[in-house]
């Protein structure tokens, strides 16, 4: 049996507009005791998202509303410490939708084995988890991604960004990435392949800068941050294009009264685009197929990835902050604990 104490974040606002670290609240309480069918999870890493932001709000997200003065919710890996669960052994590595927490006693049927086929254990979080899965299902279920076309994704060096981006370059596309810093720009042309690079940040003309990284207009748009980027894209898509919605990043921060123009728009010479938005939750049944392909171009190198790590569970509100002010290239994961060797 497991003692000490368990450190957990629990949100205790509800912001309008930026969050910030005053609203969450770092508890101690001590560790769980693992009931029937239990398993209590040491946290070895957690993951934080661009979606958390809507589980911050009363209602008004895909994603269950986080309880106020609970445990938050997050994907994390983590080790088996103790089972009551027929399924899962001491020293397990498993994944679960578990707790901004270093310890947490859940069901077994709320975990899966990881199996991370040779790749650090932190991937389960990102290439080969959620948001690689995310990737997939943007660019080639909702995409239709084909041979030929010029895709621009946005938060192109972001988790999902970055891996949309070398999907549509495997599928042979000429890929065009935008991103917040020149460190991103670089990374993602020199590192990952893509063709051209803009960072938005630096550009006084998005909509000129976009027309002249994409001279034949833009066939596919992976969209992950709406608002200006968002604008000045569609403003060059082509006859037949289609926009895969996977995010509005820019607008999560948005207080309910804010009136700035959302959605879809510059349509009205463009009567030929698709423009459709997504859950990947929606695509469960081709998980495996969609990961075991992914897995297969990590392997092989045709997928790169990139981790931005923030060292213990006292930074967790930080890292989850940095989101939205770019402070990470690639995924951002939180270390919790030692990963079992
Ligand atoms: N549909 C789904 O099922 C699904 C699943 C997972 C994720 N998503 C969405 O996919 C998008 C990317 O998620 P992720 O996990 O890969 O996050 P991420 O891109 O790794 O991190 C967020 C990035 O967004 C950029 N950003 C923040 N504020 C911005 C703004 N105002 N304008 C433009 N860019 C901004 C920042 O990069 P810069 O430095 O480039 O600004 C930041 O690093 C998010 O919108 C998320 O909600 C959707």
């Amino acid at each position: 049996m497991a003692t000490g104490t368990n450190r957990q974040w629990r949100l205790i606002n509800r912001p309008t507009g930026e969050p910030t670290d005053d609203d969450f609240d770092l508890v101690e309480t001590d560790v769980p005791d693992p009931g029937p069918n239990e398993v209590l999870v040491r946290t070895v890493y957690m993951s934080v998202d661009p979606y958390m932001r809507g589980r911050m709000r009363a209602g008004d997200s895909y994603a269950d509303s986080w309880p106020l003065d609970e445990p938050m919710r997050s994907l994390v890996v983590g080790e088996v410490v103790e089972s009551k669960h027929a399924a899962f052994d001491e020293g397990d590595l498993v994944r679960g939708n578990l707790y901004w927490a270093e310890y947490a006693a859940v069901d077994g049927h709320e975990l899966e084995l990881v199996d991370p086929r040779g790749a650090p254990v932190s991937t389960a979080l990102h290439v080969l988890g959620m948001p690689g899965m995310t990737a997939y299902v943007g660019t080639v279920e909702v995409g239709h991604v084909k041979p030929g076309d010029t895709v621009v994704v946005s938060g192109a060096a972001g988790a999902v960004g970055s891996v949309a981006g070398q999907i549509a370059r495997i599928a042979g596309c000429r890929v065009v990435g935008i991103a917040g810093s020149d460190e991103k720009t670089a990374w993602i042309t020199d590192d990952l392949g893509f063709d051209a690079a803009i960072n938005y940040r630096a550009v006084d003309d998005l909509t000129a800068a976009v027309a002249d990284r994409c001279p034949d207009g833009v066939d596919l748009y992976y969209e992950n941050v709406g608002g200006p980027v968002s604008d000045a894209v569609f403003e060059q898509l082509n006859d037949f294009s289609r926009v895969a919605v996977c995010g509005k990043i820019s607008l999560y921060n948005a207080p309910p009264d804010d009136d700035r123009m959302y959605g879809p728009r510059w349509l009205h010479q463009r009567t030929r685009t698709r423009v459709e938005g997504f859950i990947v939750s929606d695509y469960d049944h081709l998980e495996e197929q969609a990961l075991d392909r992914v897995a297969d171009w990590v392997t092989d190198g045709r997928i790169r990835y990139r981790e931005t790590v923030t060292d213990g569970i006292e930074h967790a509100p930080e890292a989850f902050l940095g989101l939205f002010e770019g402070g990470n290239v690639g995924k951002q994961l939180v270390a919790v604990s030692e990963p079992p060797q």
